[in-house]
Order: structure tokens, then sequence, then C-alpha cells
């Protein structure tokens, strides 16, 4: 017993003055490492504990302790000695310097015309709703009214996902769809939303009507970019769905918006179109100081009109109770003509001198 514990204090004592004498952090470490590393002489001393009879452990076991604390300390403390001298500057600050400008950041321009957008249609009670991008064919064409042989979803083709891998044979079958059928309900195919329509029938098919919303958002097509088409590109929904809506509702709606958004002396006006989930439909044209600055008169914007009965059975809502409108647009081409940005790729590129002036 003698023997082990009268090494204790003579090992300590050269840690600690191996330890606190470390002119650096990695001169430290080393210190560390000879005395309380895994090979280190006090973890040799330690390790001889087990040897000694089973009558002297206890207190040979608390001095190696109390040791080891001590030891420990001595090195945190010489730790954070040596952490502060490292981080202070080796040369004398100038403090006659001038200060490092933060300059502030500032909202996209398409950020910017979307929430304009959003705080017009606030004012007249509208709430902003959201729905996937990933979307799937029903909700994007099928419930819209547009089925699969239907022209307008060519103009639509679009960018599609890959279907699932088939099931893996060793696992138990997926629970079959309809009780007493061994099929599983096929996966419906899944696409990137084309339009923000898609959003119109989430909506209604998860609440009753009246129905008052609009749906900013980023939409995928399969488009060339060129000066006036991207790929990808943001629209913005328009939902209203109560009892005897008429399309003056619409049309008074799309006035008030567009001239909060273009000017007050902005005009608009509608010409027949053709869109499957609205009959009637329109397109929507504006005119303004903008536009005549453009060379034209009038400017065509939007695509809206009376929501379809069919529509409407599609998300279990009474077309003989139930009307509404809806419109769809671009985000991009308002953001341009308000801004005379005359070519939509620039929106993407993220130059901040292009950014910084908006
Ligand atoms: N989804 C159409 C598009 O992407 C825009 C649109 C037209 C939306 C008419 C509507 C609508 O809600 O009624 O071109």
């Amino acid at each position: 017993m003698g023997e082990f514990t009268d090494q204790i204090e003579p090992l300590k004592q050269a840690a600690l003055a191996g330890l606190r004498a470390a002119p650096d952090l990695a001169a430290l470490d080393q210190a560390r490492s000879n005395f309380l590393g895994a090979h280190g002489q006090f973890t040799a001393l330690m390790k001889q504990l087990g040897a000694l009879p089973k009558d002297q452990k206890p207190a040979a076991g608390k001095a190696v302790n109390a040791a080891k604390i001590e030891l420990e300390a001595a090195l945190a403390s010489r730790r954070g000695e040596l952490e502060l001298k490292a981080a202070l500057p080796t040369e004398p600050a100038d403090f006659t310097l001038p200060g490092r400008r933060r300059p502030l950041g500032k909202l996209h321009p398409l950020t910017q015309a979307t929430e304009d957008i959003v705080r017009s249609f606030r004012k007249i009670g509208f709430v902003v709703a959201d729905g996937p991008e990933v979307e799937d064919e029903y909700h994007c064409f099928d419930a819209l009214n547009t089925p699969a042989d239907h022209p307008a979803r060519d103009t639509q083709d679009t960018v599609y996902l890959a279907p699932a891998p088939p099931p893996n044979p060793n696992l138990p079958p997926a629970p079959a769809s309809a009780p007493g059928s061994s099929l599983p309900a096929p996966a419906p195919r899944l696409l990137l939303r084309t339009h923000t329509s898609s959003v119109q029938i989430r909506v209604m098919k998860n609440q009753a009507p009246p129905v008052r919303i609009i749906v900013p958002g980023r939409v995928y097509r399969r488009d060339n970019a060129d000066a006036t088409h991207n790929p990808t590109f943001h629209q913005v929904e328009g939902l209203y769905v109560d009892r005897n809506v008429t399309v003056g509702d619409l049309k008074g709606t799309v006035e008030f918006v567009f001239r909060e958004l273009m000017g007050p002396e902005t005009r608009i006006r509608f010409r027949p179109h053709y869109f499957s989930y609205t009959e009637p439909s329109f397109e929507i044209d504006f005119s303004s100081a903008l536009t005549r600055k453009m060379g034209k008169e009038w400017l065509e914007i939007a695509g809206c009109g009376m929501v379809h009965p069919q529509v409407f059975e599609n998300v279990g809502y009474d077309p003989e109770v139930w009307t509404g409108w809806a419109f769809g647009f671009g985000i991009e081409r308002i953001a341009m003509i308000r801004y005379g940005i005359n070519d939509i790729r620039l929106f993407y590129e993220n130059d901040a001198r292009f950014l910084r002036q908006f």
C-alpha cells in the first residue's frame, strides 16, 4: 500500500508542473496525453489499483481520484488561459478605421409583386391558400374537367415524375383499396403542377362553401427559356364561391385589384375564351399608362370564368345551389409590366445589380 500511495504525490506534482508550463494549446495537449492519456503515466498508475490487496483498494482509490480531479482542474484552467491568449489579436487594433458596412437586404421583385397582390385581395376578404407543387393528374386536370384525351392537356404536357417502383415481393402485400378486392388502387401519376388551379380542387374538397381564396405559387411547364418563357414561373389563382355569384362580381373584383396594382386609371376588358373548368370563360386584357409605354393599348394578363358545374360536382358542391368565379394569372408578367423588365430570365439569375433596383 505504502509503495502505491507514495507514487501519487510526486507524479501529481510533475503533472501539475507540466500542465502549467505548457506555452500553447498544442503543448498543453501533449502534456495532457503524457499524464492523462490512454498511455499516460497517471493512467498507468490508476491501472495498478486493480492489483492491490482488497483492504487497501478503498483508500488508494480515493487518493488517486482526488489527485486526478486536481489534475483535470489544472488542465481546464490552463486551457482557458491559453485559449484566451490565442484569441487575442496579435497586432494592436486601429480604432480609427471606418466601420464595416452591413448592407440591408431587399425582397425579390417577384416577392414584392406577390405581396402587393395578396395585400389587395386581403382588403376584400380573401385568404391565402396553398397546395403541393408535386401534384397528381386528378387535381391538376381530371377534377378540373380536363380528361386525359382533352386537347387542353397537350398544351400543359409537362414534367412527370417516375412512377413508384413495383412493390417488393418479399414484403407482405399492401392492404387492398376496396374491401373484398385484391387489387391495390392504381397509384395516381405525379407531375409538377402546371398551374395553381389544382389548389381550387384541394380547397373545395376540404371545406364547405362559401370560399374566398387566392393561391400564389410556383408552377412548372415544359417550356424552353426565352425572354418571355421559363420552365418554372409563378401564378396567382383566385376562387370565389357563394350563392348568386355573377360575372359582374368577377369583373368588379378584377378591376379593383388591377387598379390597386397598376394604377387608378387602369381599364380592363373581358374577351370570350375557353377553359375547361369555367363556363363562360374569358381572357382579361388591361390598359394603362404602363401598357401604352410598351406601345400597346391592351395587354392580355389573365384567364377567368364562372366555375363549371362539373367542377362543383367533382368536389361535392351542389351546382344548383353554389355559383362562383375563378381566375389565374402569371406573377412574372405583372412584375415585368410594372417594373419595365424585358426578359423573364433576369428574375432567376440572382444578379445583385439587377435585384438592387427594386
Ligand atoms: N390555369 C390557367 C392557366 O394556367 C389560368 C386560369 C384560367 C385559371 C381560367 C383559372 C381560370 O382559374 O378560371 O393558364
